[in-house]
């Protein structure tokens, strides 16, 4: 008997458990977990399920076996998928096809005794839908993807060897409600567990702390539901977090339930700041003995809004977030303790302090590391009918009755197992499915299950219904409105902001800046932590990552979720880096620097800066001083100021000489070791004294042939070829450094955030801009040759276009001065876009690999994202100056620049510019970085392809979000820019910064 419980929107579940809280036992009763390898068989629809397959008797050893948890697209079966919001079928709710891959998953466990014992089976989460046997005997059905289910098996368990089957389907009327943008996985993805309790045994826990108004002291509400209970008692003890013990009473329990009400005088509280957990013990005894332990750990906190501002423990509190999915690169949506573990452990490396659960619970596990590592959370209900918005009816489910007890019981399953968790302060409805009637039923469930927290939904955007007002993908203007708008009491959260894909996102120190500055903005969370690319291998068995299409999975969304702050295998990309410093908890600024004034802000909202440590330096080219002083005791939001004594110290003439303050852990936590960097700032010194310059009296040699100018000296020889006006040969001691000499360009391998620039950009045939070289004319001077190329840059059948010079200054020792400057025409505003950037580029010697520079560091940087830029001397072989984006673009670039030089084992290559540039060095040119679509693809030239810039375009976020904002977007401008080229014998530059070494 198959039933059709999958398309029946009226069957949510066969006789699964009540909802209730996942808490943990340290005495007594047992959870023991199923997982390993099961025996398995995958069918493309349920309709091939063999009528027999859950009898005991049935002979699976012919069946593949698969690993429990794991999704099965990710262990060879069904069709890999990824969509942001299409459904794979027709919208027919509740129908799904009948071709719906099925699962087929069957083990045996043995019990030793079941002697007065009680068993349920768990599950964490499958996706979609279940049927489960035990011993040929139907047990029960359940669906909601990613909720727990249990079902009382007790009766149907033998002493000895038990056999489970159990049926999965891929869709379900649930699907519907399931639409987030993500791979479409399937399977037990989650653990399976199996709880043994004596019959007399906790059944739920809920657990309220309730401070008072003054936040001084709090009520204790442990609401305990027990089951089978007959003379027995209840021990509650309750130990701070510093071990000492503030209540232990034991209590006569009546009835089932019982009401634990105490009150606890002045609790240490806990914040995310100061994760200060309390540990409850509750026990369960019958004539003095014990019979069962169950373990929790608790804070004591409040959250509330208060005329209009979302306030914890009396304080107004602002997120510094990100959107978190489960995810593995390997294995999808299974995802391991050590997975959770590093993640939280990176958020808190890297100053964040919330995390939205997006868009469905995780792990209970999960939920109890943000508890002790202290993070605010948002949960998620799991629920989004997002691909509805192509229909006719955005609402047609959210708005039907017939779906509300679907709608409502994600919210029920949520709050029962993750209420007794501290670090939630927030339920969300879900995610993407308008709003209608369902919402306001869940709403209603919510809020009589738990009083005590606030309420979120994106698409709630009247606020009917929620708590907090919240939004998504703000631009600036709209964040400064909602700031500003009073008569609106909600307070307001951005639920995604700052897309994270490829490379980007720009423009998130403005955000942090409109956040500080209106108290109705709680601040909000990045989209996303993680990219979703699936770790591959191709067949010369290099790594590169798949995503959307890459299966020939259709539709399909592509690259969409590759928008995280982490590389798909959890390294840092450089987004998380410059968040860590837009999310600093202390904000160092310079006030006056000759006086060594310096203002320190302690961010925090309730941590003082006694966790920290302060190391100032002073910094040139050449030298390194540390200045003394003290990280001052600063309570939180307070600010102070400093004066730093420099020491003496000799200036000499053309050296820049910059203050750098770092701030470090003082001691070990559990997030990070002792001297873990928390955050630098920087400023120049006004000491810098101009050179003399230096005229250097020995002309060049000059030889003329039809096409070529031949410039050279003792060491060097420059090569012009007089028809493109091009250099296209710079030689030193014999070893060719330049291949081909600067070179104007305009255009930027495009980034994931030009995605909608870039059609503009083509339309207009940008990319194909060519460099018509008018004149060509050298004159011969005292101390050098002065070379000039007259330039148009222009489109085909375009009507704007640049013209400008090319000026080479080429002096005897082998310097090549050059000065490329450009003006644009354009009398009748045709060329309104953005450009990629203004800049040159040259081909030089594929060994001049190792880079020193002196500029911004270490790691890339843009004109809207480079607050965590140090100015400082760095080395880096030119493979570690580029990003490795799982989908190649535009990456590596440096900022302000003093001057590269690039080395080979005997000579260099140096560079030192006008004015500050970006620069960067790649194994390939732009067009191999836009042609290749996985890493790879890209096949290392035999030369180096070094960008130098004027400027380059910001970086924005509108892949899904705001453009860069205005002062970032680089337009059709006069330029001129310059730098000086020159052989020289490999040298050795002293290496300052690399480490952040302190
Ligand atoms: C939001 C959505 C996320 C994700 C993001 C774009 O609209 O809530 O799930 O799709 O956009 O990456
Ligand atoms: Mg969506």
């Amino acid at each position: 008997m198959i039933l059709q419980d999958w398309k029946t929107l009226e069957i949510l579940h066969r006789n699964r458990l009540e909802p209730r809280a996942h808490f943990e036992y340290s005495y007594g009763s047992s959870v023991e977990k199923l997982n390993g390898t099961w025996q398995f068989k995958y069918l493309d629809s349920p309709k091939r399920v063999q009528e027999a397959y859950y009898t005991a008797e049935f002979d699976d050893r012919a069946w593949d076996t698969i690993e429990v948890p794991s999704c099965w697209q990710l262990k060879g079966y069904g069709e890999m998928h990824y969509t942001d919001l299409y459904y794979q079928f027709p919208v027919i709710p509740p129908q799904v096809p009948a071709e719906n891959p099925t699962g087929l998953y069957r083990r045996t466990f043995s019990i030793d005794s079941l002697d007065g014992k009680s068993v349920i089976l768990r599950f964490n989460g499958v996706d979609s839908a279940f049927h489960v046997y035990i011993n040929s005997k139907f047990v029960g059905y359940s669906q909601g993807s990613r909720m727990m289910s249990e079902f009382d098996v007790t009766d149907v368990l033998l002493e000895g060897e038990n056999q489970v089957s159990i049926s999965v389907y891929q869709w379900s009327d649930g699907t519907y409600i399931e639409d987030q943008d993500m791979w479409w996985l399937s399977g037990i993805f989650r653990d399976v567990e199996l709880v043994t309790t004596d019959q007399s045994a906790l059944w739920d826990i809920h657990i309220e702390t309730e401070l008072d108004a003054d936040y001084v002291n709090s009520r204790l509400k442990i609401d305990l539901l027990y089951q089978n209970i007959d003379k027995h008692q209840v021990r509650i003890v309750l130990n701070s977090p510093d071990g000492e013990k503030v209540l232990e009473k034991m209590y006569d329990l009546t009835e089932a339930k019982h009401l634990v009400d105490e009150l606890i005088e002045a609790p240490i509280l806990w914040n995310a700041e100061s994760p200060r957990l309390y540990d409850l013990e509750v026990s369960l005894y019958q004539e003095g003995q014990l019979l069962e332990s169950v373990k929790e750990k608790i804070g004591f906190r409040r959250i509330e809004i208060q005329s209009g501002r979302i306030l914890l423990n009396g304080k107004n509190i602002l997120f510094k977030g990100v959107n978190r999915h489960d995810f593995n690169c390997d294995s999808g949506r299974t995802v391991t303790s050590e997975d959770m573990l590093r993640d939280i452990q990176l958020m808190k490396q890297h100053n964040i302090n919330a995390v939205r659960t997006a868009h469905y619970p995780n792990m209970p596990e999960f939920y109890r590391l943000c508890d002790e590592y202290g993070l605010y959370v948002i949960d998620e209900a799991d629920l989004e009918c997002h691909g509805f918005e192509l229909t006719h009816n955005y609402k047609w489910i959210t708005d039907d009755p017939a779906w509300e007890d679907a709608y409502v019981e994600r919210a029920t399953r949520m709050v029962a197992r993750d209420r007794n968790r501290t670090s939630v302060i927030m339920w969300s409805f879900g995610n993407e499915s308008e709003f209608g009637r369902n919402f306001v039923a869940m709403s209603k469930m919510i809020k009589m299950m738990d009083e005590t927290r606030l309420t979120h939904y994106e698409s709630d955007f009247s606020t009917q219904v929620t708590d907090v007002y919240s939004t998504m993908y703000s631009n600036y203007e709209m964040l400064e409105n909602i700031g500003k708008d009073v008569d609106n009491t909600k307070p307001h959260v951005i639920c995604e902001y700052a897309h994270a894909m490829g490379n980007g996102p720009g423009g998130l120190i403005d955000y942090q800046r409109i956040f500080e500055k209106y108290e109705r903005l709680h601040g909000g969370f990045v989209w996303e932590w993680i990219d979703h690319g699936i770790r591959s291998y191709d067949e010369s068995g290099e790594m590169f990552y798949k995503y959307g299409g890459d299966y020939g999975d259709a539709p399909h969304n592509g690259n969409f979720n590759m928008d995280g702050l982490l590389f798909p295998d959890r390294t840092v990309s450089p987004s998380l880096t410059e968040l860590k410093k837009v999310y600093e908890p202390v904000a160092v600024d310079i006030i006056d620097a000759k006086k060594g004034l310096i203002q320190i802000h302690n961010k925090n909202v309730f941590a003082s800066t006694d966790y920290m440590i302060l190391y100032v330096c002073i910094t040139s080219a050449e030298n390194e001083w540390i200045v003394p002083c003290e990280m001052p005791i600063i309570e939180a939001g307070e600010k102070e100021i400093l004066t730093l004594v420099y020491p003496d110290i000799t200036i000499v003439s053309g050296e820049r000489y910059f203050v750098t303050c770092h701030v470090v852990l003082q001691a070990d936590s559990i997030y990070a070791d002792r001297n873990h960097h928390i955050t630098s700032s920087q400023y120049e010194l006004p000491w810098f004294v101009p050179v003399e310059p230096i005229s250097s009296l020995c002309s060049p040699k000059i030889e003329e042939n039809f096409d070529e100018l031949l410039i050279t000296g003792d060491s060097f020889k420059a090569v012009f070829d007089k028809i493109s006006g091009q250099l296209i040969n710079y030689t030193y001691k014999g070893s060719r450094l330049i291949e081909k000499g600067p070179e104007l360009n305009f255009w930027r391998a495009p980034i994931d955030n030009d995605m909608y620039q870039i059609k503009k950009w083509k339309e207009k045939n940008l990319h194909l801009m060519t460099i018509f070289n008018e004149k060509f004319e050298y004159t011969v001077e005292n101390d050098g040759v002065e070379v000039k190329n007259y330039f148009i840059a222009g489109i085909p059948n375009q009507e704007w276009y640049y013209t400008g010079t090319y000026t080479y200054f080429i002096t005897g020792d082998g310097k090549v001065d050059v000065t490329i400057s450009g003006k644009p025409h354009d009398p009748n505003r045709m060329m309104r876009e953005m450009l990629p950037r203004i800049g040159v580029n040259m081909n030089v010697n594929q060994t001049l690999d190792e880079a020193n520079w002196l500029g911004l560091g270490p790691g890339e940087s843009y004109s809207d994202s480079k607050e965590s830029g140090l100015f400082g001397i760095y080395n880096h072989n030119v493979d570690e100056m580029w990003t490795d984006y799982p989908y190649p673009q535009e990456n590596g670039n440096r900022s302000n620049v003093d001057w590269m030089i690039l080395n080979n084992q005997t000579v260099s290559l140096s560079l030192i510019s006008h004015n500050p540039l970006n620069m960067s060095v790649h194994r390939y040119t732009h067009e191999d970085i836009e042609k290749a679509q996985h890493r790879n693809e890209l096949k290392a030239r035999p030369f180096l392809r070094w960008n130098i810039d004027y400027k380059q375009n910001g970086l924005g976020s509108n892949s899904c979000g705001p453009q860069q904002r205005p002062e970032h977007q680089l337009k059709t401008i006069h330029f001129e820019f310059g730098f000086t080229l020159q052989g020289k014998e490999k040298n050795e530059v002293s290496c300052r910064f690399k480490e952040h070494s302190i």
